[in-house]
This record gives C-alpha cells, structure tokens and sequence, in this order.
C-alpha cells in the first residue's frame, strides 16, 4: 500500500516508516524538518536499504500538499506532524493551535480532493485528562486539556469523528498513544530534544551520560504505591507496531475506530530509575522536588480493545526501552563529536 506520513522523519514517525518498509509498504514522507533532521532520512535508508520518497514541506502548505497528492496518490495517510511541547504550547498557544489544526485541514482537504479514505492520527492519552480511574479505556470520558497542546488533540479528534460521520467511505483511527520511550535497535533512530529535556526518559538519558548531573523527581506524595507518577511506558518500536495494526484494521472499512496503544502496565518514576540502572549498569542519582503543576498522578491504559481487534501485544518492557534508548543517546553524543 502507498502510504503519506506526515512528520515521518520525527521521532515516532520514523520508527513507523523503518516498519512500514519492512512491512513492503510503499512510503512517502512529507516533514519541514521543524523538529527533525535529513540525516533520519539516511538512517532509514541504512537500516532497511530503502530510501522512502521524501518531500521537505509544510503541510500547511496547501498548493504543495495538493501536487504531492496529485503526482504520489496515497492510500492511506499517518499524520504525525505537528507541535508537541505542552509547556511551550502553554506559552505558544496560537502558534500552536496553528500549526496543529492547519495542518490537518490541508490534509483533510487533500485526502477528501483526491479520494484518500484512510487516516490514522496520532493522539494522545492527554485526552482523557485527570482520569476518573485507572486503567483508562476507549470509553473514559474525554476531558477538556490541560494544555493547548492537549487541547489540539481533544480538538482534531472531534473534527475526524465529525468528519467520519458524513463520510461513511472514510476510514479514521484514533491512537491515544501513553508515553513513548526507547528506540531503534540499531542506534541509529531516537529522540535527542533541544535544550534541556522535559520528559522522564530523555531527562535520564541525558544524566546516564553525563551531561546533567541528576534527574528531578517531581513529587512524592501522589497516592501512588511510592509517591511518585505513575504512567504507562511503551517502546516506540512497539508503538510503531501499533500503526500497521491500525491501517491493517482501517482495509475492512470500520469507519472511526478508537484505540490505546500502551502497556497496560503502570510503572513509577522510582521504579524508571531502578529498571534503567538494572538495564545499563548506570547510577542515575536523583533529588526530590515539588510536584509539576499539570501532572496527573496516574495515568496508564486499558488495553484490551487494542488486544481483541488489533492483535495488539508488546514485545519490549521498560527495561528494554530503557537499554535501547541509552544506547541510541550514547551513539549519538559519538557521533556529533
Ligand atoms: P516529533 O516532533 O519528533 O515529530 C513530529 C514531526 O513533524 C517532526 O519531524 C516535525 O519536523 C514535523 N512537523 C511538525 N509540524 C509540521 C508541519 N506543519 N509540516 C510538516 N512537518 C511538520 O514528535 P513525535 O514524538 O514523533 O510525535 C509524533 C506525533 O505523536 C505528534 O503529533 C505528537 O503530538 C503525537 N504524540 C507524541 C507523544 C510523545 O510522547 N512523543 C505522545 C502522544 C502523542
Ligand atoms: C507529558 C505531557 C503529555 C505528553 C507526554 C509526551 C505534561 C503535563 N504532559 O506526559 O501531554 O503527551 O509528555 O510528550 O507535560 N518526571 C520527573 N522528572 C522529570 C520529568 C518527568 O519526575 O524531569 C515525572 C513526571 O512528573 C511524570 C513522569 O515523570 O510523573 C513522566 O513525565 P513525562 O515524561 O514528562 O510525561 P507525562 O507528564 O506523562
């Protein structure tokens, strides 16, 4: 199948694509680089001996979307692109629902011109907010978002389901994805943010390499088993997994379908730090600070829809993404030398 992906050189995108390869699909690649570099495109090439077509371009960009539709005709379109900092969409808003929501409609407008009845649309677990309860499950309540980021989801979500609803041809998958970590066995694919990191596992990775001297656990005294958050880590590569899943699904035409991709299995910030030290022989030496305003205390997903209509299983634990990304990190201070 000949499929777009949007944002195909970022961090999950280009695991996906490296799947979709081996998996005999054909790929086109549209992504301005905003958080990402050419080299990806390289590192694809090295680890499945295909270079995927690929288009440097906004996909707001809407007289270019339309001719790579035109000449390419994709199938099926995985929209990755888009801004992900939830801090900085807090101080960003505009910018934020700009690019975010833009960006889908000059998709949504290509896909609808050129008969491409396939999307599937990277969500996030933000959606459901501060859960009611634990596991969370397709059906939770979606709640409004802590974050314009958060917010973009809840938002492109509605306008697919909206969408979907007067399109019975057209075929939408949700992915509420729960925290990606890890990375690409090879060394070669993973995530190096910008600056001072946000999240837990790129925070760590930076430490087990020395290039910050502890990691920040932000509270312990939720009402978690030991006071710290709780969230549901998945490996990227199992996640990448999940997307040919869900095209897989969308070929029998089941219209909007909605699905976590997770774990189902809550791990704490205390019980990251101990299984990256098991995994790598790295100390990481930490210090306990306040809480972080926005945080929730526990977030991890029911997986069970997934299981029953994907076929949706993890191969890879905590352990093993946290190996894989310090690796990935490790290779990467190398090669920037
Ligand atoms: P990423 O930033 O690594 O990848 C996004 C890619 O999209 C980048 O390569 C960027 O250059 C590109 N891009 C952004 N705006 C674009 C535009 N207008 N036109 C063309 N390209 C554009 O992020 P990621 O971690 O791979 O996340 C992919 C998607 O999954 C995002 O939509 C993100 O919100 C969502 N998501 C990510 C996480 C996570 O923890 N990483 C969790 C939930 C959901
Ligand atoms: C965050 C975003 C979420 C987004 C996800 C992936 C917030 C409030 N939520 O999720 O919307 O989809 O990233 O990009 O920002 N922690 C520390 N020290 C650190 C960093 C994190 O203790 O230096 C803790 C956090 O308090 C949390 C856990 O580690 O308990 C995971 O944090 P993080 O990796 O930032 O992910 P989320 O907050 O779950």
């Amino acid at each position: 199948m000949k499929i777009l992906v949007t944002g195909g050189l970022g961090y999950i995108g280009s695991h996906t694509v490296v799947k979709l390869i081996e998996n005999k699909d054909e790929v086109v690649i549209v992504d301005n680089l905003f958080n990402s570099k050419l080299v990806v495109l390289d590192r694809i090439e090295s680890i499945t001996g295909v270079r995927p077509t690929f288009y440097q371009n906004d996909v707001q960009d809407a007289e270019k979307l339309d001719a790579i539709f035109a000449k390419e005709r994709p199938e099926a379109v995985i929209h990755f692109a888009g801004y992900k900092a939830v801090g900085e969409s807090v101080a960003k808003p505009l910018m934020y629902y700009q690019n975010n929501l833009e960006s889908t409609f000059v998709l949504l407008r290509c896909m609808e011109k050129y008969h491409c009845n396939n999307i599937v649309f990277s969500s996030s677990a933000t959606v459901y907010g501060l859960p009611d309860s634990v596991p969370v499950t397709e059906e939770s309540p979606v709640k409004s978002a802590t974050s314009p980021y958060g917010e973009t989801k809840v938002m492109i979500e509605r306008i697919l389901s909206d969408v979907a609803a007067v399109h019975p041809e057209m075929n939408v998958a949700l992915l509420r994805y729960f925290n990606p970590i890890g990375a690409h066995k090879s060394g070669l694919l993973g995530e190096d943010p910008n600056g001072i990191p946000n999240n837990l596992l790129p925070y760590i990775n930076r430490v087990a390499c020395g290039l910050l001297d502890h990691l920040n656990v932000f509270g312990n005294d939720y009402p978690t088993p030991d006071g710290t958050g709780v969230r549901d880590y998945i490996h990227v590569v199992d996640l990448a997994q999940g997307h040919l899943l869900a095209l897989k699904k969308l070929q029998s035409n089941p219209g909007l379908v909605i699905y976590n991709l997770g774990t189902g299995k809550g791990t704490s910030v205390l019980e990251v730090i101990q299984a990256y030290e098991k995994a790598t022989g790295v100390k990481i030496p930490y210090e306990i600070k306040e809480r972080r305003p926005g945080d929730v205390p526990e977030n991890y997903a029911s997986t069970d829809k997934a299981r029953r209509e994907l076929g949706f299983k993890c191969q890879y634990n905590v352990e093993d993404a946290c190996l894989d990304g310090y690796n990935f990190q490790k290779a990467e201070l190398e090669r920037n030398k």
